[in-house]
């Protein structure tokens, strides 16, 4: 197969995609230089420059979504030779609520030999500036879910007039928002991937705002009678885990199995008088307390689950427990929901809770939560869905609890939902990488451009699973040391997917060997007394 030129592309360029696009440029460019982004992502917090790891042409457009919606996406080509391209295509997400083309991993993806496709989500920003939802709805609908499905359509056109054949198969890896993204194009739009990662997802998404915001209402700000500094959740910290890590998975490597299971008994914090150092007042116990609960609404019906046991320090290093108002959900609260930049998210209640749920289906449903999967099911579609079970941002009890509406939805027992919906909950690990946290666990299997050397590559193993029926029932992390893979591997753990239990087994925990999958037989309890509480008392779901 002779490759078109790159620079000749653009020229040749025509689209019956259902879009206005409007090709702006077609450059090659070679492997290992870096190249300068375009102003409009480099100026406003985006990468300001790029490096391909192999050959690649690179194709941007502007794709018309409204009459005022405008997405800004990008195509890399691998064309070195006619061996470069895998025959594939695999699109990149937005992570927080960013406009930015994900460059490091449109690198990554091509180096795999995979046409990429990024997009801007309708709009250019950084990942916790949501300014640009005020009193713009259009660009709510495109982050939502149409510029994604625009910047797929159009890409897969490019690349079949680049290649002259159409890509054999279309995947999709994200984390975060990037995970909720994921979810999203399976609800939405079942044809437009055969396989989905979607990683710590952040979908219920107006609930997680809703439970992000009341953070600050129970830590209170700095100096607060409820608050508690940096030293003193270190202190809860150690409570929690001499009380909830061997005691319960076997094994003291400051790793939570599965602290779904910590029942944390709180009272040893308090200052009596005997201990009255390292310790807390009863007002601040209770804020504790407060912090593993999760949300209701004024019915008593459950709007998000708990942060868990284990993610607390981390919570306060990324902003959830340090006193100040959460950016993402201030800025949606003043931007999508009242269209009052004014608007105090401290006071953020009920009311407000409701009518951002009113609000969903304006917006182009950012909830993501809708558990229909059968039309993705029936074209065949494969998701593997991963969450770190100490991820401070995005409670992982909400990756279960939407498998869990998955199962009730569809009246599927777990058997039933393998054969295309695998989650896979990750013991230690934080969220996302996001503010070079990544926890203490086995997190790295090729998720990123940044857990690229872990020996397994969960790309490849949802590859093998659509083109080979090879389902993963284990997903593989490696811990590098001090997470620097020159350094070499630490551990190594086969997370096991839902609703089994990764279960040490007296062997060597730091290799894989060392741990099995145990059935957690009661897996669907949720409601009233149950743990992790993940449904209503009717076992319905918000
Ligand atoms: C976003 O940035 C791209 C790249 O510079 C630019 O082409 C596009 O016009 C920008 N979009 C908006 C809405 O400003
Ligand atoms: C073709 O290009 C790829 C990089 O895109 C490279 O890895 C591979 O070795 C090349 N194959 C041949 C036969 O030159
Ligand atoms: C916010 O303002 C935009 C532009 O006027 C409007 O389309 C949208 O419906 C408003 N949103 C709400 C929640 O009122
Ligand atoms: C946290 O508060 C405790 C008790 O007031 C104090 O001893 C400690 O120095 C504070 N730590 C930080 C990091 O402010
Ligand atoms: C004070 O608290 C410690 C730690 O929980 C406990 O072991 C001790 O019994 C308490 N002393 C009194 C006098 O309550």
């Amino acid at each position: 197969m002779a490759l078109a030129s790159c620079a000749a592309l653009c020229a040749s360029l025509s689209f019956n995609v259902g879009f206005q696009v409007t090709p702006y440029s077609c450059t090659p460019h070679a492997a290992g230089v870096a190249v300068s982004t375009a102003s409009g992502q480099s100026s406003v917090g985006c990468a300001t420059s790029f490096t391909p790891t192999v050959d690649v042409c690179q194709v941007t457009l502007g794709i018309k979504t409204s009459g005022t919606g405008n997405v800004y996406s990008e195509v890399w080509l691998p064309n070195n030779n006619a061996s470069s391209w895998n025959g594939r295509t695999l699109t990149t997400d937005n992570g927080g609520v960013n406009g930015c083309v994900h460059y490091v991993d449109m690198a990554y993806v091509t180096g795999l030999g995979f046409a990429a496709i990024g997009d801007n989500a309708g709009h250019n920003g950084s990942s916790f500036d949501m300014t640009w939802s005020l009193n713009n709805n259009e660009a709510i609908i495109d982050w939502s879910h149409r510029a994604r499905h625009a910047a797929v359509v159009t890409g897969k056109s490019v690349v079949n007039q680049f290649y002259k054949k159409a890509s054999a198969y279309n995947y999709y890896l994200g984390c975060s928002a990037g995970g909720a993204q994921g979810l999203q194009s399976a609800q939405k739009y079942p044809s437009d991937f055969n396989g989905i990662i979607a990683g710590s997802s952040a979908n219920d998404f107006n609930h997680l705002q809703d439970w992000s915001s009341r953070f600050l209402q129970l830590t209170g700000p700095v100096g607060d009678p409820k608050f508690l500094n940096a030293t003193q959740w270190l202190t809860v910290q150690a409570a929690i885990f001499a009380q909830c890590d061997k005691a319960i998975d076997g094994v003291d490597d400051g790793i939570l199995e599965d602290p779904t299971q910590c029942r944390f008994d709180s009272s040893v914090l308090a200052c009596n008088a005997t201990v009255t150092t390292n310790c807390l007042t009863s007002t601040q116990v209770n804020t504790v307390n407060e912090v593993f609960t999760e949300l209701y609404d004024t019915q008593g019906r459950l709007l998000y689950p708990s942060l868990l046991y284990g993610a607390q320090y981390d919570a306060f290093r990324l902003g959830q427990l340090s006193g100040g108002p959460q950016g993402i959900a201030q800025d949606w609260f003043r931007g999508g929901i009242h269209n009052d930049s004014s608007f105090n998210v401290a006071n953020v209640g009920q009311s407000d809770y409701a009518l951002a749920d009113s609000l969903d289906n304006l917006h182009g449903n950012p909830s993501a939560f809708s558990a229909d999967l059968n039309a993705f099911k029936n074209a065949n579609g494969k998701i593997m869905m991963y969450h770190g079970m100490a991820d401070p941002l995005v409670s992982s009890s909400n990756s279960q609890r939407y498998y869990l509406k998955v199962a009730k939805t569809m009246g599927l027992t777990n058997t039933q939902i393998d054969p295309f919906l695998r989650y896979f909950r990750v013991a230690g690990m934080a969220h996302c990488g996001v503010g070079g946290i990544s926890g203490a666990g086995a997190w790295m299997f090729g998720q990123s451009g940044v857990a690229s050397s872990a020996p397994n590559n969960i790309i490849t193993n949802l590859v093998n699973w659509v083109e080979k029926g090879q389902a993963p029932d284990t997903l593989q992390g490696t811990k590098f040391w001090y997470d620097t893979p020159a350094l070499g591997i630490q551990f190594q753990k086969n997370h096991c997917r839902f609703p089994y239990r990764t279960t040490y087994n007296g062997g060597d925990s730091t290799k894989p060997s060392g741990w099995s999958c145990n059935l957690i037989s009661d897996w669907q309890t949720c409601a009233v007394g149950a743990h992790p509480r993940l449904c209503n008392a009717d076992g319905t779901f918000q």
